[in-house]
């Protein structure tokens, strides 16, 4: 499916990328709310953005996010409820590293009820961790932008420059070696349980994230193209 064609229906639902860290998440999720028009919330992002403007919120969750553990769901669940609360999520939006607990999940599903938006709809990106480590030490993001781009994967024509705006390409803290493991650690004891909480409502959707970004995303554009009526 070409980016440029206008998808024919709307998005009128939660879309969730549920994978590991480096499974290709922000990759995906950009491309798929850019062809709905909806926003692409990604926690981490604001989580980044509270860090860089130094609020409250980021003070508590820098330390946190340095050592590679999950920043509590009380300042999470706050930030993400006030966001989908703006006019410009009521068509939907895709989320991209939320929720990641249980706990995050359950609040979630009584957000949207409160919303009206019916059961969100999961895609799964199953990767190997053996690729992990090399995806995200090799990940440069673009500091103007935020456009991902991969140092042995997929590089910039131009070394540390974004092809897009020109703009400096800089390394993620919990991008270095030894905070992966950790973060790695987080996700299977803390996130990989939704796998089993969304795919016992049939909401999950498997995606083999370990191929091309342009196969990948064919597959993810064809599933919710077809999520009508489910
Ligand atoms: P967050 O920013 O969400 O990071 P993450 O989940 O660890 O995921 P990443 O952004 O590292 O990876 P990704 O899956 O998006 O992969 P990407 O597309 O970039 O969270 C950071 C921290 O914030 C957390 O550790 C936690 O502290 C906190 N946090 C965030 N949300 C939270 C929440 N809900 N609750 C509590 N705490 C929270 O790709 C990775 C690399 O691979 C790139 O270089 C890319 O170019 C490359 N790549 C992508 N796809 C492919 C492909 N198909 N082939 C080859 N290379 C590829």
């Amino acid at each position: 499916m070409a980016l440029e064609e206008r998808p024919v229906g709307k998005l009128d639902r939660a879309v969730i990328f549920l994978g590991p860290p480096g499974s290709g998440k922000g990759t995906q999720a950009k491309e798929l709310a850019r062809y709905y028009a909806v926003p692409h919330l990604s926690t981490g992002d604001m989580l980044r953005e509270h860090v860089a403007s130094a609020t409250p919120l980021g003070c508590k969750a820098k330390p946190i996010m340095e050592r590679g553990e999950l920043v509590p769901d009380s300042l999470v669940l706050k930030m993400v409820a006030e966001r989908i609360d703006r006019p410009d999520c009521f068509h939907g939006f895709v989320f991209d590293g939320f929720p990641r607990t249980v706990a995050q999940a359950k609040y979630l599903a009584e957000l949207l009820k409160r919303q009206g938006f019916r059961q969100p709809f999961v895609i799964h990106m199953v990767i190997p961790t053996s690729v992990l480590m090399k995806r995200l030490t090799g990940r440069r993001s673009c500091k103007i932008g935020g456009e991902i781009y991969n140092i042995y994967e997929r590089p910039p024509k131009l070394d540390g420059v974004c092809d897009n705006d020109g703009g400096e390409l800089i390394q993620r803290p919990d991008d270095r070696e030894e905070v992966v493991a950790p973060r790695l650690n987080a996700y299977e004891k803390q996130t990989a349980p939704l796998v089993q909480f969304y795919r016992r409502f049939g909401a999950l959707h498997d995606v083999n994230a370990n191929r091309k970004v342009e196969d990948v995303q064919r597959e993810i554009f064809e599933l919710v193209s077809g999520m009508r009526g489910r």
